[in-house]
């Protein structure tokens, strides 16, 4: 697939006041300052689409992209970093929660991992409650171009350990570089078929 068209729809705090569910959509989600936003001007060939920034927490509402006037490409904000977070009831912040529980059209959801950091117990747990609520997840492996080669699939080996660790089966893997253009075919692709499901 290629993205014809990206047009920003619209930013809200609230699930409820998001675009009616009327049309496919996939979001990315994972900590803060992953590279989410930066991975969805990589694949609409966008600098600034969405908004990104060094500091993490720049994402702070739920953003709707659609694509080919077809499907949404959705931005959350981040979690591991947000203020109070640790408070809240699963620990990622009640508007990620309520995304995922309530959008009805989500097709599959992304959880952006940074390929530089060993694995993140709340990655882990974050995968592990998506699971559990019978959302389709895939993950993405981020920053790609800031590894060696060999540190990279040193990485991605103790992740895919950990990860077995708790499933039996290995989630859909892709590998990706906002900063060098890497893995857009691949999650392009894992959307077309989606879409066809
Ligand atoms: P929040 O909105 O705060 O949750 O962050 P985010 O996950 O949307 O991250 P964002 O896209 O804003 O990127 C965070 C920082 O990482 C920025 O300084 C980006 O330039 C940088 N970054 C993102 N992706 C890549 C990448 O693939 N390679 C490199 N080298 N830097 C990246
Ligand atoms: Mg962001």
């Amino acid at each position: 697939m290629k993205i014809r068209s990206a047009e920003f729809i619209s930013s809200f705090a609230d699930v409820k006041k998001c675009p009616a569910p009327d049309l496919p959509e996939f979001a990315f989600i994972g900590r803060s300052n992953v590279g989410k936003s930066s991975l969805i001007n990589m694949l609409a060939h966008s600098n600034s689409l969405a908004k990104t920034s060094s500091t993490p927490g720049k994402t702070q509402t739920i953003n709707h992209f659609l694509i080919n006037k077809t499907w949404y490409l959705v931005d959350l904000p981040g979690y591991g970093f947000a203020k109070g977070s640790k408070t809240k009831r699963a620990g990622f912040g009640q508007m990620i929660e309520d995304y995922v529980l309530k959008r009805e059209n989500l097709g599959c959801l992304f959880v952006l991992i940074d390929s530089r950091l060993p694995p993140q117990a709340n990655d882990l747990n974050f995968i592990e409650w998506a699971g559990s609520k019978d959302v389709a997840v895939a993950l993405i492996f981020t920053k790609i171009d800031k590894l060696k080669q060999g540190e990279l699939q040193k990485n991605l080996k103790v992740y895919e350990k950990a990860l077995l660790l708790r499933w039996e089966e290995l989630p859909a893997i892709i590998l990706s570089s906002a900063a060098k253009s890497q893995g857009k075919d691949e999650i392009l692709d894992f959307i077309d078929e989606a879409l066809k499901e």
